[in-house]
């Protein structure tokens, strides 16, 4: 019989992650992470709109393991992201940023899926109101490590340390969601990237932005210039060009840049051009962390048709040594990244 389409027929995320099960796409444990995740996006936007009516700016007190202050909405939203995930039953060890060290999830009785995430990304704008987002990763459990109950801790630890430590190559599923004019969910499974926007009438998040393609070539560039005197002599140079009118026929770049990885990367994904957080002589490795935040965004670019790199190697080949280690982050339009590339690593 053919289908009746009905005007009221609206396709959801988990309309979507049902065909991506049928499809083989995903199977019904990651649609359940997924799912668990997008109820944890839910309550975030929540905080997130009302965080100056709840007392929720601010900072929290506390200090994470990359040194930085937490707001009190890094430590709600970590919180429940982790609660999401471990209610999701089918979980097996989650990273977050906020967390020092990994955490194994006792209450997954089957999938055993590893999730590496940061809750609250931008989380310096959040008192001011300007975009911020969650970021996250999924993988299976790595076969030479499996999870199983060991009594000793340090172990366990370890076991649990190689299962969230996996190259960006290996991710089954990358997203992000931005909380902005809308409350907007990017992922990817491996087939496309595809968006779904907040409906708050429903509650629902309803597909918006089918199988995204990146501009093959931008207008826009994005990098903190604040630290322009610490860039080495190529990326100066490099910014040089992008900056000068005559290299591109009387027509330079647009500099945009809100402090927000997932707010800047959105406006480059749907926009083109390039986003870069590079090493500088501070911080040879830059700033960003390569295991929830590099990694997740680049397996985004390159399914929609861009690159993700250090400037020196693919984002996605870097098996990670450490839970919270940074690289540098180039990511975007193709055209952008090769020439960013020719510059700084002479390719
Ligand atoms: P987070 O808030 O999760 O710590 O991430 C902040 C990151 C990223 O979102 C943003 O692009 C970058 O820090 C901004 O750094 P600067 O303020 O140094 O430009
Ligand atoms: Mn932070
Ligand atoms: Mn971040
Ligand atoms: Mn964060």
């Amino acid at each position: 019989l053919g289908r009746r389409s009905s005007k009221y027929e609206i396709f959801t995320l988990t309309t979507w992650l049902l065909r991506e099960e049928q499809k083989g796409n995903v199977d019904g444990e990651l649609a359940t992470v997924i799912a668990s995740i997008a109820l944890a996006c839910k309550q975030i936007s929540s905080l997130v709109n009302r965080a100056g009516i709840s007392n929720l700016t601010g900072l929290d007190g506390g200090e994470n393991f990359s040194g930085e202050d937490q707001k009190k909405l890094d430590v709600v939203s970590n919180e429940v992201f982790a609660n999401c995930l471990r209610s999701s039953g089918r979980t097996g060890v989650i990273a977050s940023e906020e967390e020092e060290v990994p955490i194994a999830v006792e209450e997954s009785y089957s999938g055993n899926y590893i999730v590496v995430f940061d809750p609250l990304d931008g989380s310096s704008n959040i008192d001011a109101g300007i975009s911020v987002g969650s970021i996250w990763g999924v993988y299976e459990p790595s076969e030479e490590c499996p999870i199983d109950a060991i009594d000793d801790p340090d172990k366990m630890m370890e076991q649990c340390v190689l299962n969230v430590c996996q190259p960006g190559k290996d991710l089954k599923c990358s997203g992000y969601c931005l909380y902005s004019s809308s409350t907007t969910i990017v992922l990817t499974v491996g087939h496309g990237v595809w968006g779904f926007t907040l409906d708050p009438a429903i509650g629902e998040f309803v597909l918006t932005h089918r199988d995204v393609k990146i501009p093959e070539k931008g207008k826009i560039y994005s990098f903190n210039e604040g630290n322009y005197n610490l860039w080495n002599d190529d990326l100066r140079a490099y910014m040089e060009h992008v900056k000068d009118p005559a290299a591109h026929n009387g027509k330079p770049y647009s500099a945009r840049y809100i402090g927000s990885l997932v707010g800047d990367f959105h406006r480059t994904l749907l926009y083109g051009g390039i986003y870069g957080y590079p090493g500088d002589k501070k911080n040879p490795n830059g700033k960003l962390r390569l295991l929830y935040e590099c990694a997740p965004m680049s397996f985004l670019a390159e399914q929609a048709g861009g690159k993700g790199t250090t400037g020196k190697r693919p984002c996605l080949e870097i098996m990670p040594e450490k839970v919270h280690q940074r690289e540098p982050l180039f990511i975007g339009s193709k055209h952008e990244v090769e020439l960013l590339e020719h510059f700084v690593a002479g390719k």
